[in-house]
């Protein structure tokens, strides 16, 4: 192979890091084309994720829908894993920084993560019913078949629902109002709120009390109805609970005790292993 050029070097070393996000030179700073003193004062937060993301601004009313879905999501209490190891990690020394990386390793298909899933869950739904996406009675048949396809691979538990803590999660339909607001003003089509009801009603029947939208099961809707990628939905959800990691360490950190365990001390957890018993010989 015949060696390269100088050019050629310098080509392929630009060309390792290509990118259409950011251009940067000395003084010059533009994210997807717009300079970057243009959007500060112009733009919103989400307005700003959404760009980065996607490399085109949303309107103001998606990048409100968008926002909605971000305030809903950012803290659920220290009894949330994820809010608890942030705490406890400050308190065995880490820094802030060090206890939201820490948190936010949990958030995955369980705690906090499932939103990823259920917009899958939603895509497959609306792939179903294909051109008969519109209509309530198609949409449930076509809910019906997926939720049985996906029990017919073992799956029992529906990503987006049930909770262990809230008959009714009160963020759900709070965000769902706002989504059918905002598909009565048209900034979206509705279909996936249609869906993410009929799961809800599909899985609740027969049973003496409904399995509950959860938080990731309403974001999971507003995510998909913007057209965002089901591989984003768990990105975006920790963009946001990341603001509630961030202040539960914070005020962890001027709390000031150290080495918090999950439990006071005074509470022992229960012991289930064999009783005491001496080492065998090691002959
Ligand atoms: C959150 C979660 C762990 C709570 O589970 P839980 O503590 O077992 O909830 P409950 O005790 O209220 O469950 C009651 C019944 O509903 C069932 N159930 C709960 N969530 C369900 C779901 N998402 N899909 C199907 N069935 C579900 C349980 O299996 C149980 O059935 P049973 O009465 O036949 O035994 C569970 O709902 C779950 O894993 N959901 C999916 C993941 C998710 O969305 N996580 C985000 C939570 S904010």
């Amino acid at each position: 192979m015949a060696a390269k050029t100088p050019e050629e070097i310098i080509d392929d070393a630009q060309a390792w890091w290509s990118t259409s996000i950011i251009d940067i030179h000395p003084g010059k700073i533009a994210m997807r084309g717009y300079a970057i003193e243009e959007l500060i004062g112009t733009v919103r937060f989400p307005q700003m994720i959404w760009l980065m993301l996607r490399g085109e601004l949303p309107t103001p009313a998606q990048a409100e829908l968008l926002e909605h879905s971000m305030v809903a999501a950012v803290d659920h209490g220290p009894h949330a894993p994820s809010i608890a190891i942030s705490r406890m990690a400050v308190s065995c020394g880490l820094p802030v920084n060090g206890a939201m990386a820490s948190a936010i390793n949990a958030l995955d298909d369980v705690h906090g993560g499932a939103g990823q899933q259920c917009m899958e869950l939603y895509c497959e739904i609306a792939a179903e019913a294909g051109a008969h996406v519109e209509d309530e009675a198609d949409v449930t048949r076509a809910t019906e078949v997926v939720i049985g396809r996906w029990r017919e691979r073992g799956i029992k538990i529906f990503p987006g629902f049930g909770h262990r803590f809230h008959p009714l999660d009160p963020r759900s339909p709070r965000l769902l109002a706002l989504v059918d607001a905002a598909q009565a003003k048209g900034v979206v089509g509705g279909r996936f709120a249609r869906i993410g009801r009929a799961v809800e009603a599909v899985l609740g029947r027969g049973r003496p009390k409904p399995i509950p939208m959860n938080i990731d099961g309403v974001t999971a809707i507003i995510y998909c109805e913007l057209g965002f990628e089901p591989e984003l939905g768990r990105g975006i959800f920790i963009l946001s609970r990341a603001v509630g990691i961030l202040a539960h360490a914070w005020e962890q950190k001027q709390q000031g005790a150290r080495i918090k365990g999950p439990m006071p001390k005074t509470i022992p957890y229960r012991y289930t292993g064999a009783a005491p018993r001496p080492v065998p010989a090691q002959d």
